[in-house]
């Protein structure tokens, strides 16, 4: 026990963490944290913490919220070869990941309770807390609400194909789906590709003799972006569904994002490490291994993106965290190769070495990576931040601390990584899910495991007044009924 202010024997923390800076997405100062029953307790002056089970000693490290990670691949079920919850969420708590919200292109896709209730079962296992994105596909609309009663913290909507090939749904049924969405607050994300041009492009590629990994970025031009951003954003504009743009890649795709915002769509968009760190080079240097949708393009547009990030046109950091098999990633044939690639465990010491670099401010970072998911997704201040009574979702970072990025060394089944062999300045110490350490001195707690729990029981995703109600397929069916 330490000997700071005893008076009170209710107030006995169990955890006060000292000597840090405590950095919000709006503040940066030094203090300590206390800690009881998970939720953060007291937040000031060391002196003014009350007596604890525990005190850690930070001194010269920072104290961030946790980052929350809009967009992780977990594979389980169906692929568990690649990725599994218990080494995906490992794998996050390695990264000062607290909360993940997961995609729905396992097998089954989670377009179904029962494929929902398989998920949430696998979840269990989870090391950080997780929301599940449920389906919205061409054939699964009788689902959404059922999928929402079931626990779905959110959907996705693959318009561009990836891994799974989930076909991608009409717009009509686009539409459709964000009508029923839009009554119930969901957030709606989309993976914003126009499948068609894609597959067509692909087609004229492979006949053309083309195999090689460039390739792959010609298939996926960024007018594909452009027009499937504005399309989802037209529907979420016409419904009042709330919409989420996954992975910006591209410059170009930002004009519709800007002008969706300026409309007053609620629209977030996130993009990844590898489109603000990588471009045409690593094809060259990656091969097939690179393979990832959207691909990583050209420098104007990760210079674009950079812009992006600092006028708040891009609301977050996501990682889209798709491990893969290393045989599944490198083949000769471009074609072949498995798209996407680790990342849960590594945005955190890319993007931080960013921040040593001076090119983001620690605040914009917590910001980036933790505030604005726990916002756009209703967890906000329950999560997202450091304030008296939210959840002690805590990453104790190390800014001074270097490291080598090396795929064997990732809690993640996935080791492939453009990332091999990058140095990074700035390291997570200490993760901290609800008060719980879920890693310690850069070690996982394996105790920790199955502590994650699912961010429904405090989401919060009140429903915005959804549009054009009149016009739904629903009311006009009932409208020719009443004829
Ligand atoms: O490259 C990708 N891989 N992009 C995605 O959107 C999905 C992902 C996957 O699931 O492998
Ligand atoms: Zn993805």
């Amino acid at each position: 026990m330490n000997d700071f202010n005893t008076d009170s024997p209710t107030m006995l923390a169990d955890l006060v963490i000292t000597g840090a800076t405590i950095v919000t997405d709006t503040a940066q100062f030094a203090g300590a944290v206390a800690i009881k029953d998970g939720v953060i307790l007291a937040i000031g002056d060391a002196s003014a913490m009350p007596a604890a089970l525990e005190v850690l000693d930070a001194t010269g490290q920072y104290i961030l919220p946790g980052a929350i990670d809009a967009h992780v691949h977990f594979r389980e079920p169906g692929y568990t070869h690649k990725e599994t919850w218990e080494t995906g969420t490992a794998s996050a708590a390695m990264g000062g990941v607290t909360t993940v919200f997961e995609m729905p292109n396992t097998n089954p896709p989670t377009g179904t309770l029962p494929a929902l209730q398989m998920k949430l079962e696998a979840a269990k296992k989870a090391y950080v807390d997780y929301g599940i994105y449920g389906l919205l596909a061409e054939d699964n609309l009788d689902q959404l609400e059922t999928l929402i009663d079931g626990g779905v913290a959110a959907f996705k909507c693959f318009m561009g194909n990836t891994f799974g090939n989930l076909p991608s749904p009409s717009t009509g049924a686009m539409l459709e789906g964000f009508e029923i969405i839009a009554k119930h607050g969901y957030r709606i994300a989309l993976h914003a590709e126009n499948a068609t041009i894609m597959a067509r492009r692909q087609i004229a590629l492979k006949a053309s003799g083309r195999h090689d990994a460039m390739a792959h970025l010609a298939a996926r031009p960024p007018v594909v972006a452009i027009e499937a951003v504005a399309r989802a954003a037209i529907l979420a504009e016409w419904t009042g569904a709330r919409i989420h743009i996954l992975h910006v890649s591209s410059g170009d795709e930002l004009r519709p994002l800007r002008e969706a915002k300026l409309r007053g769509v609620d629209i977030t968009a996130e993009t990844a490490p590898h489109y603000l760190l990588l471009d045409e080079h690593a094809y060259e240097q990656h091969g097939s291994l690179i393979r990832v949708n959207p691909p990583v393009r050209e420098k104007k547009h990760q210079d674009a993106l950079w812009q992006a990030v600092a006028d708040r046109t891009i609301d977050m950091i996501a990682t889209d965290h798709a491990p893969h098999a290393a045989c599944e990633k490198h083949k000769a044939d471009i074609w072949q190769a498995d798209c996407g690639f680790t990342g849960v465990e590594t945005q955190m010491p890319l993007m931080l070495t960013q921040v040593v670099a001076g090119r983001l401010s620690l605040c914009d970072y917590v910001r980036l990576t933790a505030t604005a998911p726990a916002n756009a997704f209703g967890l906000y201040p329950r999560k997202g931040t450091l304030l008296p009574g939210s959840d002690a979702d805590i990453v104790v970072v190390d800014l001074a601390r270097e490291g080598i990025v090396e795929g064997r060394h990732l809690h993640s089944l996935g080791s492939s990584t453009p990332f091999e062999a990058t140095p990074v300045k700035g390291l997570p110490i200490h993760t901290l899910v609800r008060g719980r350490f879920v890693m310690r001195d850069r070690k996982l707690i394996e105790a920790a495991r199955g502590h994650g729990t699912s961010v429904r029981r405090i989401q919060h995703m009140p429903a915005p007044t959804p549009r054009n109600l009149e016009h739904t397929t629903a009311a006009v069916t009932r409208a020719v009924m009443a004829v």
